[in-house]
């Protein structure tokens, strides 16, 4: 791959707190080892983990989600030739660039980050004296690292959940007005991309799939285990024999998103016929067990040979720094921090 024939540079970071799950799959992790098959696409993919010391004071699960998540891409077949993967811990070059970002981020742009404001608000809620109680310096400038992931490989594309458009906005905002200070364009300018087509899984309990819900299914499961959390999933008290609505029924929902367009189509002839819960249970078990289990092999052998995951991820460091460096130079002249021999 020659760098002229690459069109579009994509990048997305995954904070390292949790352990992924099949909603991870579906949503996110599923379309990003797709789409970093394409030839015509730089990806970077990256484990935020500056980003996970915001909200996580526990090492122990800091540095396990770092490996999980790692083990779980390669796993699912991330290919670390194309893509860059890397931790966002290895490349020192992001913090260096966090800090001249953030002087010149206007703060009041920071007073406006959602997670910031649902923290004032929570606090002016429980009736708290300070509306900053609880808040961290991480916290409030958690927008000012994102844009530096970002900026630093001058990403014109960023896949994110609609939760996170608002960063990439001030990610563009903070990059056009470092362009004006030191009159140049130092940064391409990011987009978001919000996939409409992705589908947001619910989880056990019929709410959407998320760690903060606890109700999730987490990817590497034993079978076992995988039978017992499908069995666990909500469902009506519609007996075998009575007709069930597919369409608002969980079990359905995870079934469609592992199932070609006719599989979907049987299995809502089947609710139409009245198929039992437990024998719908165990269609799921089967389409999820099938689609991991090799996966899920591979996983168990990475977990046993962390060794081998930091060697891939410290060569995708290196590939991240070869670019980070140069540029961090030509920012240090930018801003006046460059050495003096080069004057
Ligand atoms: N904040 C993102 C999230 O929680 C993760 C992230 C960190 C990220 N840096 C990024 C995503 C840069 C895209 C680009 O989902």
């Amino acid at each position: 791959m020659t760098a002229s024939s690459v069109t579009s540079r994509v990048l997305t970071g995954i904070t390292t707190t949790g352990t992924p799950h099949l909603g991870n799959y579906v949503g996110a992790i599923r379309p990003a080892i797709q789409a970093s098959q394409d030839p015509s696409v730089q990806s970077y993919y990256f484990l935020a983990d500056f980003h996970a010391l915001i909200k996580c004071q526990d090492p122990q699960r800091v540095r396990e989600s770092r490996l999980e998540i790692a083990a779980t891409w390669l796993a699912l077949g991330l290919d670390t030739d194309n893509a860059i993967f890397y931790r966002q811990s290895d490349i020192p070059e992001i913090p260096e660039l966090t800090w001249m970002l953030s002087c010149v981020c206007a703060k009041g742009l920071m007073n406006r980050a959602h997670a910031y404001k649902a923290s004032v608000a929570e606090n002016e809620r429980a009736g708290n004296q300070d509306p900053d109680k609880g808040v961290t310096m991480g916290l409030f400038g958690y927008p000012v690292l994102m844009a530096a992931d970002i900026l630093m490989f001058n990403a014109n594309k960023v896949p994110v959940g609609r939760d996170q458009v608002q960063h990439i906005e001030m990610a563009r905002d903070i990059a056009g007005r470092f362009n004006h200070l030191f009159k140049s364009q130092y940064f391409t300018l990011p987009e978001a991309v919000v996939d409409e087509q992705t589908q947001v899984l619910s989880g056990l309990d019929g709410r959407k799939m998320s760690k903060s819900y606890d109700n999730t299914i987490p990817l590497f499961v034993s079978e076992k285990k995988l039978l017992k959390l499908v069995r666990k999933i909500k469902t009506n008290s519609l007996e075998p024999g009575e007709p069930k609505d597919a369409d608002s029924c969980t079990l359905f929902q995870i079934y469609s998103a592992f199932v070609d367009a006719e599989q979907r189509a049987d299995m809502r002839r089947e609710y139409e016929n009245g198929i039992g819960w437990g024998a719908a249970k165990d269609r799921l078990f089967e389409v999820l067990n099938t689609h991991l289990r090799e996966p899920r092999e591979r996983y168990n052998a990475l977990m046993e040979d962390p060794g081998y995951i930091e060697q891939v991820l410290q060569s995708g460091a290196q590939r991240a720094r070869d670019e980070a460096g140069p540029t961090m130079e030509k920012l240090r002249q930018a801003v006046g921090l460059g050495r003096f021999s080069d004057l």
